[in-house]
């Protein structure tokens, strides 16, 4: 890789960051481009995340991605914030404006539904309830995306109940109403589900596995996992087995970095499948 005097820059603020694959992600991407820039880590302790974020146009950086523990902080400190960004209470991309304000944003909605969009084109949002399991950071964004393509039904399954309402009440919308359930639930649930999301970190190398009995599940019902370390994990092992389309977590890692790359480097990029088996080989567990 080489960079100029003029070269365009962007990079990931996180504490840790050393992490991260998005450095990857976009490298490959301005390698692929020919672009004159460099997306590079950037380590920000929490107390510092207000300053370093303003320093963006003092240093020319044209944005950054923003990952633990800054998503929600960040969202204080931006000038203006997009509207599903603010649903979800966390931001992940911000993009210096002509003037140097800060714009933020939320890409991980855009990423799940384009990794939906690409590995289940058929998948109809009124065709079942969309059941998700979990009610944490990620089932925020999953939740939000399903609302933003109006899904016919959400219903929540968590193992601590009043995280699952709070979500619930946040997020349901007119055209989508949020249920939510326990886990001994999720057989029944299955039944007349359209779509499932595993969105709690079991089946993630080293926590506990997820095993779920899919017998009852519809098989034109897509199984997503957002887990990506292992790729395949149990669930989509046994969705895959049974004929559903099924959905893996990293796509949605990939697609999210595209709206950030297009906005500070000016060119359009894709998730092709040499990018994919370049990331892949960093995910050794
Ligand atoms: P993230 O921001 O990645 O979504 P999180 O906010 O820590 O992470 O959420 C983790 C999700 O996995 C939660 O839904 C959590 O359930 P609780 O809300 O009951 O904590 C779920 N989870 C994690 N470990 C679990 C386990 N052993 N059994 C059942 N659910 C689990």
């Amino acid at each position: 890789m080489k960079i100029t005097g003029a070269a365009r820059l962007a990079g990931i603020m996180g504490w840790p960051v050393a992490h991260s694959r998005s450095p990857l992600l976009h490298g490959f991407w301005l390698e692929e481009t020919g672009i004159d820039g460099s997306y590079v880590p950037l380590p920000v302790r929490p107390v510092d995340i207000e300053p370093a974020l303003r320093a963006l146009p003092i240093l020319g950086f044209r944005g950054c991605n923003l990952t633990i523990p800054h998503k929600q902080t960040a969202l204080q400190v931006a000038d203006r914030v997009d509207p599903l960004a603010r649903r979800i209470g966390a931001v992940n991309t911000i993009v210096v404006a002509e003037d140097g304000s800060l714009e933020a944003s939320n890409t991980d909605i855009y990423g799940f539904l384009e990794n939906l969009r690409e590995c289940a084109p058929d998948w109809d949002p009124q065709a079942g309830a969309a059941v998700v399991l979990g009610a944490g950071g990620s089932s925020r964004a999953v939740i939000t995306a399903l609302t933003d393509v109006c899904v016919r039904e959400i219903r929540i399954v968590n193992r601590t109940l009043s995280r699952a309402q709070a979500v619930a009440a946040d997020l349901a919308t007119s055209a989508t109403p949020i249920t939510v359930h326990p886990w001994d639930g999720v057989t029944r649930l299955l039944a007349e589900a359209g779509l499932l999301v595993n969105t709690t970190s079991l089946g993630m190398a080293g926590e506990p596995a997820l095993d779920l009995d899919l017998s009852p599940l519809p098989l034109s019902a897509p199984v997503i996992d957002i887990v990506y370390v292992p790729l395949e994990t149990r669930l989509l092992a046994a969705a895959r087995r049974r004929g559903h389309p099924v959905v893996d977590g990293l796509g949605m890692l990939l697609h999210q970095g595209r709206p950030g790359f297009e906005a500070w480097f000016g060119a359009k990029v894709r998730v092709s499948p040499e990018l994919r088996v370049a990331i892949v080989k960093t995910l050794a567990p």
